[in-house]
């Protein structure tokens, strides 16, 4: 979901960009300035308690704020992203802001500052106060205005400025010109969004095949925990053979080893949308782990899918496929074993953040696939 907060003193040119990047991005606008603007015309108790401060060039009082926007958002769960013109513009309205998007399972991408000098913030609500109709377009009113936001609103950029969302732009030049640079800004903070999946089901569900062609449709990197260890034993290093004694008996391999060659290869993605991770988390530990992890990288998990095929069937897989260390019933007896022990764990984990979706993994291959890329495509539309 594509959320941005475009702030600037009052003249900078907010309300002439926002449509234009609505149509672009398709967001939904809430300007907070137009919502009251339309309840002081209803006549509405909200309306006459603002009416008053904005005609003094004052800020409206946080409580008001919060009710239009909740009001506001409710009424429009379906969209793309929210673009937020003049809003917040306090730092109560910052922490607001977290609230409601946190609500939503989501948060705030960017908060693109307008950079205009106040001399020419004047000269262009003097100018906008020929035909605007509005009660604050008077010179006496817009010097308030502007003294509140230099006092009370500039320092919120603080709060974004820590988080590393603050971009700022100029906001001088042609209407155009300052366009392309919004529009700049808001593309590059699309492409470094990561997206990651997880992929959870028992062995021989077919995760490996799918996951190869989920990772070609929406450029991800498969990271698969067997084949980081497989690499492990194909070199012959240390790990690798503490490992092929392990996996020989059927069990899992300590949570430290595993960890330190995930951690290595999040940090070496390069270019791609994110990761598949298949065979990590394996356990509820690593689940934690993986959160940790993805967290400290700025990201996060964002959509799980869990392959679900009967037992029965995955033993019929396993033992046609035959590899070396699915030739024994008893291996294969433990391995599944092993697997059913956390799957309940995990799906409860991820169950619970609402990231969980169960995959009927029986049928051809590509209706399997179809039936993944779905929660796949619909992540990355709540994500971007
Ligand atoms: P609000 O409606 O948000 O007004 P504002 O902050 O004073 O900002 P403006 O809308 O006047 O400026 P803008 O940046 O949108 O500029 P615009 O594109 O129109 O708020 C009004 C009042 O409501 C506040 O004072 C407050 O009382 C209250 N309020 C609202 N939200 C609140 C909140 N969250 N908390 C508390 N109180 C709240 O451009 C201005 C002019 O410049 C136009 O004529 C335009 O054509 C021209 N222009 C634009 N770009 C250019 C350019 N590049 N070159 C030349 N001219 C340009
Ligand atoms: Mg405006």
């Amino acid at each position: 979901m594509l959320n941005i907060a475009l702030f600037g003193p009052p003249g900078a040119g907010k309300g002439t960009q926002s449509p234009m990047l609505v149509a672009r991005y398709g967001l939904f606008c809430i300007s907070t300035g137009d919502l009251l603007r339309t309840e002081m015309r209803n006549g509405t108790d909200l309306g006459l308690a603002a009416k008053d401060v904005i005609a003094k060039g004052g800020l409206v009082p946080d409580e008001i704020i919060v009710q239009i926007l909740e009001k506001t958002i409710s009424e429009n769960p379906q969209a793309n992203g929210f673009l937020f013109d003049g809003f917040p513009r306090t730092w109560v309205q910052a922490y607001i802001l977290e609230g409601l998007l946190l609500k939503m399972h989501t948060s705030l991408m960017a908060l693109i500052s307008l950079e205009v000098p106040d001399r020419v913030c004047t000269e262009r609500l003097l100018g906008r106060a020929v035909n605007s109709g509005r009660i604050d377009d008077k010179h006496e009113v817009i010097e308030v205005r502007l003294r509140e936001y230099n006092e009370k609103t500039a320092p919120v950029l603080g709060f974004y400025a820590e988080r590393g969302i603050h971009k700022a732009v100029d906001g001088l030049g042609t209407v155009d010109e300052i366009f392309d640079r919004v529009t700049n800004v808001i593309d590059l903070t699309l492409e470094s969004v990561q997206m990651n999946v997880v992929l959870l089901g028992g062995p021989g569900s077919g995760r490996g095949t799918q996951a190869q062609r989920l990772a070609a449709k929406h450029n991800l990197t498969i990271l698969s925990a067997g084949d980081l260890l497989q690499e492990e034993i194909r070199r012959g290093s240390p790990v690798g053979q503490q490992v092929f004694a392990q996996m020989e008996e059927g069990s899992l391999v300590p949570d430290e080893v595993v960890i330190r060659l995930v951690e290595e290869r999040i940090k070496s993605n390069k270019g791609r949308n994110g990761f598949i991770f298949k065979g990590f988390p394996r356990t509820l530990v690593q689940a934690y782990i993986l959160d940790g992890l993805l967290r400290k990288a700025g990201s996060q998990v964002n959509c799980v899918l869990d392959l679900r095929v009967p037992t029965i069937e995955l033993v019929r897989r396993l033992s046609a496929r035959g590899r070396h260390y699915d030739l024994a019933t008893a291996t294969i007896f433990q391995r599944l074993h092993a697997y059913e022990h956390y799957e309940n764990a995990l799906s409860s984990y991820y169950g619970n953040s609402g990231r969980l979706h169960v995959i009927d993994g029986v049928g051809s291959l590509d209706e399997v696939f179809l039936r993944m890329s779905k929660p796949i495509d619909e992540a990355f539309r709540l994500a971007r």
